[in-house]
């Protein structure tokens, strides 16, 4: 048996996981959320869910996983049998989000190759808007099955860095993320100082920074904040488990976890800057609504024409911005494809190398669908159920299992073990992972539920149809969370045999 991948350093450590939490969502979801919920409102908001829910899970997942030295699925089964399909369903529900994170990725690298396009289009908004469209030929609906060769290239670049970066485990992504955690910081701050000195973007910061307390008498705060601390620390997606299993024993995991998410959160507010400065400076800042896609390929690269009346300054600032997404994407999308790869090679002994080559070809062939002119509509079918629902209720089953039915002192114990100074105490750990979470996540269920079936009659976006959102929807939910039983199966047979011994994951005192 090989020795298990370690960090090198605490710093290491730190950087992976903050690499992983910083991301898209910090990009273009924070911005958009801030500009729907009353700018300073929704960050209020936002910490309070960070404080209440979000640092105590990090701390949880990091500290288990830790002790155990293993990825979601064994970890799981260390808190107790039968949960191990929950760290099964984390993992399933994980894989099928790489397969079109790693689009989106490619999709930035296309823009950023072709921001030199930008140069000619200075003022025109509509050229600026059709740019991702022209290039992508995505059709928004389920129709047209082409790939363009461009979108196909960036893909297999896009596959080709994941890759690079995880092919030896801690020890590679310890080596990258020195570079891709900084790199995006730099970038972010040159354009921050760009949107910062354009006249109107003192507007934009006051609507960013200034809290419109009307806001918060709008429940769709909370689960729009709480769905965010969530999908930005990049918990219950078998990542921190995996992270968590490399790090040392002597690490310090309570002062770590809030470091990180402090990080993540700084960043999310440096591109809030970013985003309604520049917004402001162009007199966009009633488009800021539109979160998502959207934002970084349709309504950004119209701010990018009106930066300044010089062609090639735009498409500079335009390429800046683009290769900002790219380092800000990569450790978040390899970070996944790690957590996979981890769980699955702890779970039947396989070389994590020859599991992350697996996983990279077979995602990598199911993401093609994602890349052809109807990818766009399957992407925006299937991010919608696994973060709004599949994410959700991991989450929930994950707080019921740990705490509740498993000894919570023992997990602070963990958390707290290498710390003198700041210690997570009692009441707070376990308040948040028994009492406000589990009521939290179950909460934005159930609202998730009714938006969905009361308010919009079953169909999520009424432009496609049902057979279409029942099948990467419904199908694929009722496939992460059933995976880890038909792994049960695999596994007995294999035991049966007699070429499998399945781990016995205990946690020692
Ligand atoms: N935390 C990431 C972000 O904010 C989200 C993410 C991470 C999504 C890893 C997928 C994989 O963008």
């Amino acid at each position: 048996m090989e020795k298990r991948g370690e960090w090198n350093s605490r710093l290491t450590f730190i950087l992976a996981a903050v690499g992983s939490a910083v991301g898209l969502g910090n990009a273009w979801r924070f911005p958009g959320l801030a500009a729907k919920h009353g700018g300073g409102a929704f960050l209020i908001v936002y910490l309070a869910a960070m404080l209440l829910m979000g640092i105590p899970l990090l701390m949880m997942e990091i500290s288990v996983s830790r002790k155990l030295r293993k990825g979601a699925i064994e970890s799981m089964r260390g808190i107790g049998k039968k949960w191990e399909f929950v760290g099964w369903s984390a993992t399933s529900n994980a894989f099928v989000i790489v397969c079109y994170y790693s689009v989106v990725f490619a999709w930035v690298i296309l823009m950023f190759v072709n921001s030199w396009q930008f140069a000619g289009m200075t003022g025109n908004n509509e050229a600026a808007s059709n740019l991702f469209f022209e290039l992508t030929k995505t059709t928004g609906a389920i129709e047209g099955a082409d790939i363009p060769g461009a979108v196909l290239v960036c893909l297999l670049i896009a596959w080709g860095l994941i890759f690079y970066c995880i092919r030896n485990g801690a020890k590679s992504v310890g080596k990258v993320v020195k570079f891709t955690v900084f790199a995006p910081v730099v970038l972010l701050l040159i354009m921050a100082v760009k949107g910062c000195t354009m006249p109107g973007a003192g507007a934009g910061l006051a609507k960013l920074f200034i809290p419109d307390f009307s806001a918060l008498s709008d429940p769709t705060i909370w689960v729009d904040a709480v769905g965010q601390v969530f999908y930005s620390l990049s918990i219950m997606m078998a990542i921190m488990f995996a992270y968590g299993s490399y790090v040392r024993d002597d690490a310090n995991v309570a002062v770590d976890a809030m470091i990180i998410a402090f990080s993540d959160m700084a960043i999310s507010v440096l591109s809030g800057i970013v985003m309604f400065s520049t917004m402001g400076g162009t007199g966009m800042l009633g488009d800021m609504t539109a979160s998502g896609i959207g934002t970084a390929f349709v309504v950004y690269p119209q701010a990018i024409v009106n930066l300044t009346g010089i062609g090639w300054l735009n498409a500079l600032f335009g390429a800046i911005f683009y290769m900002m997404l790219i380092t800000l994407a990569i450790d978040s999308a390899f970070s996944i494809v790690e957590g996979v790869s981890a769980a699955i090679s702890d779970k039947f002994h396989i070389k994590p190398k020859t599991v992350t080559i697996a996983i990279c070809a077979i995602s990598g062939v199911i993401s093609l669908l994602f890349i052809t002119q109807m990818g766009l509509a399957w992407l925006d079918i299937v991010d919608n159920w696994a973060n709004s629902f599949n994410l959700i209720l991991i989450g929930i089953l994950e707080c019921v299992a740990i705490g509740w039915t498993f000894n919570l002192r023992k997990v602070l114990g963990e958390v707290n073990r290498n710390t003198k100074k700041f210690k997570a105490p009692y009441w707070w750990f376990a308040a948040s992972i028994k009492f406000i979470a589990p009521v939290l996540l179950s909460g934005l269920f159930i609202w998730n539920i009714i938006v969905l079936f009361v308010q919009n009659g079953g169909s999520y976006n009424p432009d496609y149809p049902i057979w279409a959102q029942i099948a990467a929807g419904w199908v694929i939910t009722v496939l992460v969370f059933i995976s880890g039983f038909i792994a049960k199966i695999f596994v007995a047979r294999k035991k049966k045999k007699g070429d499998y011994v399945e781990d016995e994951v205990v946690w020692e005192d």
